[in-house]
């Protein structure tokens, strides 16, 4: 039976929440608020513009138009000095073996971001040219929980919604996925991303005979 992957980026492939987490804290010490590991969670899978709206509401501030866009700008570039120092060191646990297991049973994935440097962290880690198609956030509208990254996934798989497995370690894209009508396994706490079909802590906790199982579920 036919199936494909669409992998979320950050904290499937590449733990570069902690990067976000760094940038963002450093424009709250700048606007003069406290901005916690905990607050982060919020910001997880969320668009660029959505999480400086997340993080000005935790500060009580508001901010013009302009001031904003400058301070969009200055998170992005301070993030981008982690980003180029990033190397394939950087791929998460599982992963490569995961794309091997793939691989090995001709199923096609493609990447479903909703990062606008999505390609670039993929060419830093060196696994820009390993994806069947790459959806990030320079190609959507909508942002996650939105399902529109995944359906235009589906679309470079040129598979059903019903055929593609959604890789996922944010509410926000568990959530996308549901509404697609895709297969949605989330990548890290249950309890967090309960709403998940499949749930494991990590990519390494997936069982080899994991993608059978799928092939069979989607046969259903
Ligand atoms: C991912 C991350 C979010 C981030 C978003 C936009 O979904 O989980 O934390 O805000 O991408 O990333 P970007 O690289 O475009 O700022
Ligand atoms: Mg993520």
């Amino acid at each position: 039976n036919k199936i494909g992957v669409i992998f979320d980026l950050d904290g499937v492939i590449v733990d570069t929440a902690k990067y976000h987490f760094l940038a963002w804290k450093d424009l709250a010490d700048h606007l003069g608020f406290e901005f916690t590991e905990a607050h982060n969670e919020l910001l997880k899978g969320v668009s660029r513009v959505r999480s400086l709206e997340i993080l000005l509401d935790i500060g009580n501030i508001e901010l013009s138009e302009e001031k904003k866009q400058e301070y969009l700008v200055s998170k992005n570039d301070h993030y981008l000095e982690y980003i180029y120092k990033m190397g394939p060191e950087e791929i998460l646990p599982g992963a490569n073996e995961l794309l091997n297991t793939l691989d090995a049973l001709g199923i096609p994935y493609v990447l479903g971001s909703a990062s606008k440097n999505a390609p670039l962290i993929l060419k830093q880690v060196g696994l820009f040219n390993r994806f069947a198609g790459i959806v990030d956030g320079n190609s959507v509208s909508k942002a996650k929980p939105d399902p529109e990254v995944f359906l235009i996934g589906a679309q470079k798989l040129h598979l059903l919604p019903e055929q593609c497995v959604v890789f996922e370690d944010a509410i926000a894209g568990v959530e996308a996925a549901n509404r697609a009508h895709m297969i949605s396994v989330g990548i890290g706490d249950a309890k967090t991303l309960h709403e998940a079909d499949f749930n494991f802590n990590s990519l390494t906790e997936i069982p080899d005979n994991f993608i059978e199982i799928l092939m069979r579920k989607t046969a259903e």
